[in-house]
């Protein structure tokens, strides 16, 4: 790539401000420029791979000629016509590894003009990217489907780009992983990371210990022979695929079937409720080495990558501290508490990694200097755990900042930056930094709601792994991942189809079509509760088997509506000539319509439909928010004094209507009246001030306090 890059000297240098919002790609290109012209995309359509060629590569151009026949409606070409120059070259150096490997080369140069589009790479894999930006391109107009010219020298970032799935607290199928994969593919992710056991779930069947999977499992576990599918499919794909084995603590499934592994005497049950459970392994029993030694080389026989994770978070102690046993151990070997308990495990344990020719990574508890340098720390619980990891001379990558679970807003998560430009670290340091990860755990969701709940969120996280660190306008990226949700779905992902179908099935019956759309209309300015908040709230109560069906599991955590409202009331709150009237109108408006949206589920839904009655609160609390904030925005021209006290009062009131109790959902049109009542309530302090520090005062003054983390 270097020498295609040379030409362009650098990202920086070729980033076409004017001409990027044309384009509606995610991840946005290393360097791109545009041009003049379009090429036409017609029935005569047709392609050629003139240098290397394979069987992966052929299955990768046929999904993505499917994919633009789909969308446009017609059959292409494919062939080009005796003696004719095809209009698509795909000119492939070589095959690549194979397996797919961390530092592969997913290098590709792409030049459409109007007469011809030419993708290069040196690997299968590049080109398979370079696929995935070409299908993003193609657009649409009066004048028919074309790309428009240009010029992209592409590769990534950062080598590590990966998702989570945690398939063992809730069980997600084979085929629902598939459709991630594909996900994953079309926005340039790399890793797929299997999280396959854990308290709630053995989910993978072992030969060598059968009891694993079957007393474990519910009957619920990828077979080997799917396993073997899974990694073949993403294989086809360019993604890796990396196994995680937590341990020794999130072990409670395993210890189902053997309790005489376990560090207290049994029996156990498989567990039904999140949060940090006691239950660990016994690191004094020679027969928990024995048998690691037999699963993990089972584990590493099935699973090609180099690396296999061993979890090795959140051991809390309780049941090693609870036995005479391990604590003479401890004491006896010097090891001083069960933090040295663990690290004399993790040092076992290396050895049979190591062993079974497997390089370790761990999450960040498993940071010790006697780990081989090889091994790489994930970071999931503080920036400053990255920091602390490559210091110490190890590989590492990222989660803290996008555990997607949480739901969070995408825009936290897009500028949670890996490398930020005043990094401490030396350029060896920053140099061992991997990557980073989405993390989709596994409590909060199931195989219905897995798309909505990783996608289209996910593609801002690939972006800031893939992309230049200078790319990081948020308006422009929710531009861009508006367009990349519709081609998601084009992949066969369910993100919207099966919110739509939850909510049909919600309502019920007796539903009429009005009423059902006067609810999806509401439902744009209702989103799940944030900052892991459900899992505060609900741990105690909710178990593996609570049906995940309510109004929060059929709510988008990222509604495009409720975002475009939000910007638009703090354009007009503190932008200087945005007050007037003209710019309050569509607020207005937009509160109205939700109110009157609710208002209607409330009297034409709720009194046919069992389960809208339960959404009672959130409905009532709907109409009470809009109204006031109608009746706020008509008062905020008025220059009534508005004092501590009052200001005080409605922070409480928006509280209140924000968090309907019992729903776990955000009403998202109370941030924005907060930021409203505290500008109006300081507003006498504006005209003294930059129109910076005003906006930052005031948005410290609205926001909300950090949730309490009690539970689990
Ligand atoms: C973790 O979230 N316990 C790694």
């Amino acid at each position: 790539m270097a020498g295609l890059a040379a030409g362009v000297g650098g990202h920086a240098a070729v980033v076409d401000g004017a001409s990027a919002p044309q384009l509606g790609l995610m991840p946005m290109p290393a360097a791109w420029s545009v041009t003049t012209g379009r090429m036409a995309i017609t029935g005569q359509f047709s392609v050629a791979a003139p240098a290397h060629t394979d069987a992966r590569l052929r299955a990768g151009i046929e999904r993505f000629l499917r994919r633009w026949e789909e969308r446009m409606g017609f059959e292409l070409t494919r062939d080009a016509a005796a003696g004719a120059s095809p209009a698509f070259t795909v000119t492939c150096d070589g095959p690549g590894p194979a397996v797919a490997a961390l530092g592969e080369d997913e290098s590709y140069a792409l030049d459409v003009t109007a007469a011809q589009i030419a993708l290069r790479a040196p690997t299968v894999v590049g080109a398979l990217r370079g696929l995935e930006t070409l299908g993003q391109l193609l657009a649409s107009d009066a004048g028919g489907w074309h790309v428009p010219a240009v010029t992209i020298r592409d590769q990534p970032r950062f080598q590590w780009r990966g998702l989570l799935i945690d398939i063992s607290r809730h069980w997600i199928s084979a085929d629902a992983i598939k459709r991630q994969i594909d996900g994953m593919a079309a926005v340039k992710l790399n890793v797929l990371h299997l999280h396959l056991t854990d308290d709630q779930g053995f989910r993978i069947e072992s030969r060598k210990y059968p009891r694993l999977h079957e007393c474990g499992s519910d009957g619920l576990y990828l077979t080997q022979d799917q396993v073997r599918d899974l990694i073949a499919y993403a294989y086809e794909r360019g993604i890796r695929v990396v196994p995680e084995i937590d341990v020794p603590g999130h072990t409670t499934s395993w210890l189902v079937g053997h309790p005489e592994l376990a560090s207290q005497p049994g029996p156990y049950a498989i567990a039904r409720r999140w949060g940090v459970q006691d239950p660990a392994l016994d690191p004094t029993n020679e027969a928990v080495y024995a048998m690691l030694d037999g699963f993990l080389g089972e584990i590493a026989a099935l699973f090609p990558d180099a690396y296999l994770h061993i979890g090795g978070d959140e051991v809390n102690g309780k049941h090693w501290s609870a036995s005479p046993r391990i604590q003479a151990f401890i004491r006896e070997h010097g090891l001083k508490d069960n933090a040295g308990m663990q690290a004399h495990f993790n040092r076992r344990l290396q050895t049979i990694v190591s062993k079974h020719g497997k390089k370790m990574i761990g999450w960040d508890e498993i940071l010790h200097p006697d780990l081989p340098s090889g091994t790489i720390i994930h970071t999931w619980r503080g920036a400053e755990a990255l920091a602390k990891a490559a210091r110490a001379g190890f590989q590492v990558i990222l989660s803290h900042g996008f555990y997607i679970d949480h739901m969070d807003s995408v825009a936290r998560h897009y500028a949670n930056e890996p490398l930020p430009a005043n990094t401490a670290l030396t350029p060896e340091e920053q140099r061992r930094v991997l990557g980073g990860e989405a993390t989709m755990w596994g409590e909060w969701i199931t195989e219905e709601t897995i798309d909505s709940r990783i996608w289209p969120r996910s593609a801002a996280v690939a972006e800031r792994l893939w992309s230049p660190g200078a790319i990081r306008d948020r308006d422009d990226m929710f531009r861009r991942m508006e367009i990349v949700s519709l081609r998601l779905e084009e992949t066969g992902l369910r993100h919207r189809a099966n919110a739509d179908a939850m909510l049909r099935r919600f309502v019920g019956e007796a539903a009429s079509p009005a009423a059902l759309a006067s609810l999806r209309v509401m439902l744009q300015a209702v989103e799940p509760v944030k900052n892991f908040q459900r899992h505060y709230q609900r741990t105690a109560v909710a178990t593996q088997r609570l049906p995940y069906t309510g109004l929060v599991d059929c709510v988008s955590p990222d509604s495009p509506p409720a975002r475009k409202f939000a910007d638009a009331m703090a354009r007009w709150i503190f932008v200087p000539g945005e007050r007037d009237a003209a710019a309050v109108a569509p607020l207005v408006r937009q509160l109205a319509g939700w109110r009157a949206a609710a208002e209607q589920v409330r009297d034409t839904l709720a009194p046919v439909s069992l389960r809208t009655r339960e959404a009672g609160p959130t409905i009532q609390a709907m109409i009470e928010l809009c109204a006031y904030g109608e009746k706020l925005i008509a008062l905020a021209g008025q220059t009534e004094r508005r004092d501590e006290a009052w200001l005080k009062e409605q922070l409480a009131l928006l509280s209140r209507l924000a968090h309907p109790p019992g729903q776990w959902v955000e009403l998202m049109p109370a941030a924005s009246l907060r930021l409203l009542v505290c500008a109006l309530a300081t507003d006498a302090q504006r005209a003294g001030m930059p129109a910076e520090a005003w906006r930052k005062q005031v948005e410290k003054l609205a926001a909300t306090k950090p949730p309490k983390k009690t539970a689990p």
